[in-house]
């Protein structure tokens, strides 16, 4: 297999075409961005340590029968994805009030969410990825109503799934963030990434955050932090 032609160049994903029409060659970064992108630094070895999360959890998820775009490990920081064209809705899930929620609604951090509460935003630089709701999404074009169904009934295996898994970790899931894509036969599935730069993690114990919040909060270097994470999923296997 070899990598051709830069795909897309994200802030910390750099995705190219291969030999094989199906398949993408997805490199992880090590820089990390918040504020969306205002602020930037490089953290040498985060682009392996999300690479192996989303490895791990990628390949459970597929075992489970909830379908993603992950096909197999290349090296420390790459691995092959099935060729999907994305959906461009980012599909926030939350489980407790934090972040954007929190300040919306100036509730409480961390209050429980019952139902989980599903969002989505449209997938934009632009216009700084704004919220947008299932009749928007649906009048723009984005995606047609029985594809909105399928997001937010994947979503929420997903969540049942990663809750639990990380439950049994000491762990409590805050919240997530999912990107969905189509592959050449129609088949919908999870795609991009899942790390801890994308969900929000919190140990129950200490209460304090395992995930990107360490980043964009000042809370002290954040490798050690995905290490944990990494460390902990690998120290309990699945069911
Ligand atoms: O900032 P907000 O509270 O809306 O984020 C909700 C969840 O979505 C968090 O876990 C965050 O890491 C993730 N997210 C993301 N990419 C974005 C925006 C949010 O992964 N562009």
């Amino acid at each position: 297999m070899e990598k051709t032609t830069v795909l897309y160049a994200g802030k910390a994903k750099q995705m190219f075409n291969t030999d094989d029409p199906d398949v993408l060659w997805v490199e992880y970064k090590d820089q990390a961005t918040a504020l969306n992108g205002k602020k930037k630094v490089q953290i040498a070895g985060k682009g392996e340590l999300n690479r192996k999360i989303s490895s791990l959890l990628f390949a459970e998820l597929n075992a489970a029968g909830l379908p993603t775009h992950y096909l197999k490990t290349l090296d420390a920081t790459t691995m092959l994805v099935k060729k999907c064209t994305m959906i461009p809705l980012e599909a926030v899930v939350r489980n407790f009030a934090s972040g954007s929620f929190e300040r919306k609604f100036q509730v409480a951090h961390l209050r429980p969410l019952v139902p989980a509460v599903h969002e989505f935003f449209y997938k934009s630089d632009a216009l700084d990825d704004p919220f947008i709701n299932d009749e928007q999404a649906i009048a723009l074009g984005y995606a047609d109503q029985a594809t909105i169904q399928a997001i937010h009934t994947l979503s929420d295996q997903v969540n049942a799934y990663l809750k639990e898994r990380f439950a049994q970790l000491g762990i409590d899931l805050v919240d997530f963030k999912l990107e969905f894509g189509r592959l050449s036969d129609g088949t919908l599935v999870l795609a991009d990434e899942l790390s801890p730069d994308n969900m929000r993690l919190v140990d129950q114990e200490s209460g304090n955050s395992l995930d990107k919040d360490v980043f964009r909060k000042d809370q002290g270097p954040l490798t050690p932090v995905y290490a944990q994470v990494l460390e902990r999923l690998q120290s309990v296997v699945s069911r």
